[in-house]
């Protein structure tokens, strides 16, 4: 049986996000409701959750699991509308906003999600099944260049080149279709022992790509801090430094800035600040955590508060 997700930093996320116990929350990444679960038992009778996830599978398995729990109401939406979702529930605001960003251990195991070069399954990479473009089809549409850039931008690959020449060579011969026709051509390039590494990079980048992952976290980023209560939090849990990056860079751009004299000597310009840091510097997993659950390894905790 797949075990369908471990959620990470499960009480170091919880702490942070909920302020009140009452109050009405949003799960922007539901997967299999490891979350949500636990922050059911944190909140009162009158405590809500309202949560998402683009994944028709995840959203199905949670919409089954949640079906008695009068407390949460699901979407199976892209978390960049949670403007949208609050409208929908008639919220002006949540009181705290959660994101566990990337894929669960299910989308990952299931060999038919074509999310890993570890089974062999159709190259799809596609989290909503319902968007048209999947990773067979950039691979065999996109011109060499393009492919180069995918990797270089969202695998940080650097044999990006190199690797992308040779797809564009070996799709004139026969369609790329297959997570093992790509594990194939990448590992014709390079060593045994960096094949592991590149193809992680690969399946990055094409997913990354292929649901638009960056700009769906930056838009969503903007879009809950409209929907944010003064003094609610928003938690984000990420797993590579592109998303890492992005959250970081967010959250300083809208917390207090003190320019120094030489930057500002009149004092004339006004900073317009929205959150306040509540960690500095990331959050990341306990040893014994990483122990239990590997996939933890990589992730990093930000927070920030409304001001
Ligand atoms: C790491 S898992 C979340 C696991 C969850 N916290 C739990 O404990 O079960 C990430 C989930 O986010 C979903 N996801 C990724 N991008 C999304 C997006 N743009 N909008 C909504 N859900 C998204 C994925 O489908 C996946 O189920």
């Amino acid at each position: 049986m797949i075990e369908h997700h471990i959620p990470v930093m499960l009480n170091e996320s919880l702490d942070l996000l909920i302020t009140d116990q009452s109050g009405v929350y949003f799960d922007a990444t539901l997967g299999f409701g490891g979350h949500t679960t636990e922050m059911l038992k944190r909140l009162t009778n009158t405590g809500r959750i309202v949560a998402a996830d683009v994944d028709t599978d995840a959203f199905e398995y949670s919409q089954k699991k949640f079906l008695k729990e009068d407390r949460v109401s699901i979407y199976n939406y892209n978390y960049s509308f949670i403007d949208v979702i609050a409208k929908i529930e008639s919220l002006k605001y949540f009181d705290g906003v959660l994101a566990d960003l990337g894929v669960s251990s299910f989308q990952l195991d299931n060999p038919e999600s074509g999310f890993t070069f570890r089974t062999e399954a159709p190259l799809d990479l596609r989290m909503d099944k319902t968007k048209e473009v999947s990773a067979a089809d950039v691979i065999n549409s996109y011109d060499e260049e393009d492919l180069a850039d995918i990797f270089f931008n969202y695998g940080e690959e650097k044999n990006s080149r190199k690797i992308a020449r040779s797809i564009v060579q070996k799709r004139l011969i026969k369609k790329i279709e297959t997570t093992k026709d790509i594990s194939e051509i990448i590992s014709e390039l390079v060593p045994e022992n960096y094949l592991r590494k590149t193809l992680t990079r690969i399946f990055q980048a094409l997913r990354i790509c292929v649901n638009d992952e960056l700009e769906n976290l930056k838009l969503f980023l903007e879009n809950s801090v409209k929907v944010l209560k003064k003094g609610g939090r928003i938690v984000v849990i990420s797993y590579h430094s592109l998303e890492d990056r992005i959250v970081k860079d967010f959250f300083k751009s809208n917390t207090v800035v003190n320019l120094s004299p030489k930057e500002d000597p009149l004092g004339l310009i006004k900073k317009e600040t929205s959150l306040k840091l509540i960690n500095k510097k990331p959050i990341v997993p306990s040893e014994s955590e990483i122990r239990g659950n590997y996939r933890a390894r990589s992730a990093k905790l930000r927070a920030a508060e409304r001001l």
